[in-house]
């Protein structure tokens, strides 16, 4: 097994060590770096912000941390430098120790909620994440990004961990996400507090809330926030919203339904009264023979990311 793991928590997961070997085994073959096994401590939230204090001088409560044990470019990760890998071997455990991750289980916990996912598969994540960060890769700039993202969905699809195959939110969760949203609202106008929470269909969440404007004209409805901060993201394809709206059940405005249908097949619009429960029907009830990006002969990036 590749991997070492630790618990530093009292809570243990069942199968985690298992799922957690396979996932920095995808990443090592990937990279095509043999031998290859890193420990993985499973900690506290405050023990992961000591840490980040005391090794990083960053006094903050991350997610995970990786230490790597030798240092690994971008531009040449471990797969391209495998003589600086073989140093790395330890031969109390049997295999080149490419350093260690700590992962906050509080903040992986609450990660999964906001993506819709299981706890195992967070972790997951995480780990892949930090098994790249070990070979040398990072996210300091787009181009590495890129790169790192593209390796750990290579890695989680190999795992059987994609977000795709995985991600099933119910419309309840996704209800409340855009409840918790519209608390964030800034109407000072028409005082109609506006949450929206938008479901791509990779298994992200995105969440918005109107913002109104001393100029009137310059407002941002919920569901059009939460579509920019998607799309920004690099999520164009989405299966579902849930809206609310604090003084009535707020269905998407035209303007939303339009916006909505340039990047959904047929979303499902789950849409409510804060505090009235909801109902929910497809958009095309909504926005019915509706003018779209296949009008003007463009058609493939409704199935995009
Ligand atoms: N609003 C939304 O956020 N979404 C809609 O679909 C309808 C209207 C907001 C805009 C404005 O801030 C407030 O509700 C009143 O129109």
């Amino acid at each position: 097994m590749p991997l070492e793991l630790q618990w530093a928590v009292d809570e243990r997961i069942d199968g985690l060590e298992e799922l957690l070997s396979r996932v920095c085994e995808a990443c090592f073959a990937l990279e095509g770096v043999e031998n290859a096994g890193m420990t993985v401590r499973i900690a506290s939230a405050e023990e992961v912000r000591t840490l980040n204090r005391e090794m990083r001088n960053i006094d903050r409560e991350t997610d995970v941390l990786s230490f790597p044990g030798a240092s690994f470019r971008p531009a040449r990760t471990a797969g391209k430098d495998p003589a600086r890998v073989r140093r790395l071997y330890d031969p109390s455990l049997g295999w080149r120790n490419l350093g260690d991750c700590v992962i906050s289980l509080a903040r992986a916990r609450e990660q999964a909620r906001e993506y819709g996912h299981s706890l195992a598969r967070e972790i997951g994540y995480l780990t892949a994440h930090s098994a790249l960060h070990l070979m040398g890769y990072d996210h300091e700039n787009p181009r590495d990004r890129a790169a790192m993202r593209a390796m750990e969905e290579r890695a989680m699809a190999l795992v059987s961990l994609s977000r795709t195959e995985e991600s099933s939110m119910t419309d309840q969760q996704l209800y409340d996400l855009a409840c918790e949203a519209m608390h964030k609202a800034y109407a000072p106008y028409s005082n109609f507090k506006v949450g929206a929470c938008l479901l791509a269909g990779d298994g992200r969440v995105f969440q918005g809330c109107n913002i109104e404007n001393a100029s009137y004209g310059a407002a941002l409805c919920a569901e059009r926030v939460a579509v920019g901060r998607a799309v920004s993201e690099g999520a164009r394809s989405f299966t579902a919203i849930a809206v609310v709206g604090s003084g009535s059940q707020a269905w998407p405005c035209g303007i939303c339904r339009q916006v909505l249908n340039e990047f959904s097949d047929n979303m499902r619009v789950i849409c409510g009264q804060y505090g009235h429960g909801f109902e929910a029907m497809p958009l095309a009830e909504l926005l019915p023979r509706s003018f779209g990006p296949e009008n003007l002969g463009v058609q493939e990036d409704k199935h995009g990311k």
